[in-house]
């Protein structure tokens, strides 16, 4: 299966429909995160099993890793948790998904493809544009988790974030994470991966103000 794929191919233009929330989720009151490029979704599956006062939705761009989760989530009866095949971008962009992004308590960006090649840079999921629709929409108090082995991508991604006025870093020596999606604080298989080859990992946690 190819690793790479271009978000900004003409294949992604076409997005398809969100379901409402009610559709998604057994309860569709309880608090959401929303986790941007989550492969196989396994850090989902690992979180909605433990966490079930919190919905997870899964946005992922290989479409054969989100057939294969939402059968996965079909056959286990999992009711807090969704995934959505496409280009984030495209489907947060969209108006009639912006319901989404107004009832998130928070979202995470895990390991985002580096792109290095300059030229390519504007394939990288985190992009000013698509920052001021998450500011645009997110309600105040809601968060971003960053996290990347990839420092010239980490220092992008938090220029970017960091440059839109709506969201403030919080130290995440002062993150209280037991009240957050993540309160067992779970690794994703890429961070797994880092630990294992004692790789760096950049982290950072921003809120909208
Ligand atoms: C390096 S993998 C990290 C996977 C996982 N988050 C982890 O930490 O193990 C990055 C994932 O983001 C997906 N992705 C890249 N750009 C995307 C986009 N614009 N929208 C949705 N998913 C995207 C890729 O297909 C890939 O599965």
């Amino acid at each position: 299966m190819r690793q790479h794929v271009n978000p900004l191919s003409r294949n992604f233009n076409e997005i398809e429909r969100v379901p409402f929330l009610i559709e998604m989720f057994g309860d569709p009151k309880l608090k959401l995160h929303l986790d941007i490029g989550c492969a196989s979704g396994e850090f989902l599956f690992d979180l909605a099993l433990v966490n079930t006062s919190w919905n997870y939705l899964g946005i992922e761009i290989r479409e054969k890793l989100v057939k294969t989760a939402k059968l996965k989530v079909r056959e286990g009866e999992i009711k807090n948790l969704y995934f959505v095949f496409g280009n984030a971008h495209n489907i947060l962009n969209d108006v009639n998904s912006q319901f989404i992004i107004k009832n998130l308590k928070s979202i995470s960006f895990n390991f985002p493809d580096p792109w290095f090649k300059k030229r390519h840079h504007k394939r990288r999921v985190i992009q000013p544009e698509f920052i001021n629709i998450l500011s645009n929409s997110l309600q105040k108090g809601a968060l971003i988790f960053v996290k990347t082995d990839v420092k010239d991508l980490f220092d992008y991604m938090d220029w970017t974030i960091s440059s839109n006025f709506n969201f403030k870093t919080i130290d995440k020596k002062d993150f209280n994470f037991i009240g957050s999606f993540n309160p067992n604080q779970l690794k994703t298989n890429r961070e797994k991966y880092v630990i294992d080859n004692q790789l760096n990992i950049f982290e950072r946690i921003y809120i909208k103000i």
